[in-house]
């Protein structure tokens, strides 16, 4: 696809089809492979990333049949030995651009006897590997790759019986803590992760609907432990996987800062783990309106609701390290909100988003600032001047999905037009997401 230009939008009506929840897709599909038998996915998110994992669950001998595809979402049906099963495999297991393929992989790998390589494109290539390096050796698997082990590709050799273990994560990180978790089911005793704020919850979920016992506790000052006494089987189960509210995001802000504005965003898991987007917004002033939505079964008691927005006099809004962490994917199209909204908001402690896909402190500064909003950068803290016109520009996406539908939710608003260049990235979470951006346009 070439480059993408947006032009100004008059009115935004309409409901957008939404992705299935990725974070709920990758796992789905790594417990499938780990659960003997038959695992159904329904609505599974169909990115890039999460054909990722597919890929690598295919390439530990499960075989994973796409059954259909609808709306940009995909049924899957799995059947695999199981984990006391999985086949060594014979080629270099490619993880994409997924952080969680890799990082989830890496955790359950190291709790199985097999050898096996991770690899990624290259910004993959880029990101902090030793946050779950670390701790799956500390279990007893060997890990070797450049720097110490700290970034792909890399080579892991499991073990048949991993020590548990008692780990504070030095970063909040579902990603690390579900990791510890994969490797943990094999282990022999208590294996406990405490954070210093709750990550998305969604492996302790999913591990609970499939038999395995994870307990939960949070503390006073905020801290969360998830406990999990292995060794415990995975119990194949059918899903039905919800729509991402990081997805949702983009609607949610395109409706909110849009001066003619209604959207509908159907069945978005509102799990209190993954809402504080809808919860930032409504304390910035947005009207969005939440109707809940009985679950369907199979969606691992993850509460659902239609979302409805529409126009919105925004105000600045300060959030700190705790606020970042629970909306970490979202903080990108957040600061567009900042930039619409009335007053300065401070993002502060945002560090962790210079490990994403692209660091996205100086790709969402570079593409705001071209539009002409006002952004400061100290640190790891973000500054916002907002309510200054938004004007067309050319906006650079660093290949990086959530900039690419940033911008382009920027271009609905901003003055003439405003270019994406190299917007395909977005495919990499929501594919269809500009047809959809072409739908809302009343
Ligand atoms: C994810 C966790 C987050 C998030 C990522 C998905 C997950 O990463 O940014 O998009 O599915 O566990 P970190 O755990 O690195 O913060």
């Amino acid at each position: 696809m070439g480059d993408l230009v947006v032009r100004r939008a008059a009115r935004l009506r309409g409901r957008p089809a939404l992705p299935g929840d990725k974070s709920i897709s990758h796992r789905a599909l790594l417990l499938a492979l780990l659960a003997p038998g038959e695992s159904r996915i329904t609505a599974a998110g169909d990115g890039e990333d999460v054909r990722s994992t597919a890929g690598v669950v295919r390439a530990l001998g499960a075989t994973v049949e796409r059954l259909a595809e609808h709306d940009g979402r995909v049924d899957y049906r799995i059947v695999s030995p199981g984990g006391s099963a999985l086949a060594e495999p014979e080629a270099v297991l490619d993880c994409g651009n997924s952080g969680t393929t890799t990082r989830l992989v890496a955790g359950l790998l190291a709790g199985r006897p097999l050898f096996a390589v991770l690899d990624g494109d290259a910004s993959l290539r880029r990101r902090p590997m030793g946050r779950v390096v670390e701790p799956l050796r500390a279990m007893g698997a060997s890990f070797a790759g450049r720097r110490g082990a700290t970034l792909l590709p890399l080579a892991v050799t499991g073990c048949a019986a991993p020590q548990p273990i008692d780990y504070p994560t030095p970063v909040p990180s579902a990603q690390v803590k579900s990791a510890i978790l994969l490797a943990a089911l094999a282990a022999h005793g208590e294996t406990r992760v405490t954070e210093a704020v709750a990550t998305r919850d969604h492996t302790e979920r999913m591990l609970r609907t499939r038999g395995v016992s994870v307990t939960e506790a949070t503390f006073g000052d905020g801290r969360h432990e998830v406990r999990l006494r292995g060794p415990s089987t995975v119990e194949a189960v059918d899903e039905t996987v919800p729509s991402d509210p990081s997805g949702a995001a983009f609607w949610l802000v395109a409706g909110a800062i849009h001066p003619d504005a209604e959207l509908v965003l159907e069945g978005v898991s509102t799990n209190p783990t993954r809402r504080a987007i809808i919860d930032i917004l409504r304390r910035m002033g947005a009207d969005i309106e939440e109707r809940d939505r009985p679950a369907p079964d199979g969606a691992d008691g993850e509460p659902l609701a239609d979302l409805v927005v529409r126009s919105s006099r925004l105000r600045a809004v300060d959030l700190g390290p705790s606020e970042v962490a629970a909306a970490i994917d979202e903080i990108p199209v957040l600061c567009l909100a900042a930039a619409a909204a009335d007053g300065t908001t401070r993002i502060r402690g945002a560090g962790e988003l210079r490990h994403k896909e692209s660091d996205r402190i100086a790709g969402i500064a570079a593409g705001l600032t071209a539009l002409g909003a006002r952004v400061r950068v100290e640190g790891d803290d973000i500054e916002i001047d907002g309510g200054r016109r938004l004007v067309g520009a050319v906006t650079e996406t660093l290949d990086d999905h959530r900039l690419a539908m940033t911008f382009a939710v920027a271009g609905l608003l901003a003055e003439g037009e405003t270019t994406v260049l190299r917007p395909e990235s977005a495919a990499i979470s929501y594919p269809g997401f500009f047809r959809e951006l072409e739908g809302v346009r009343a």
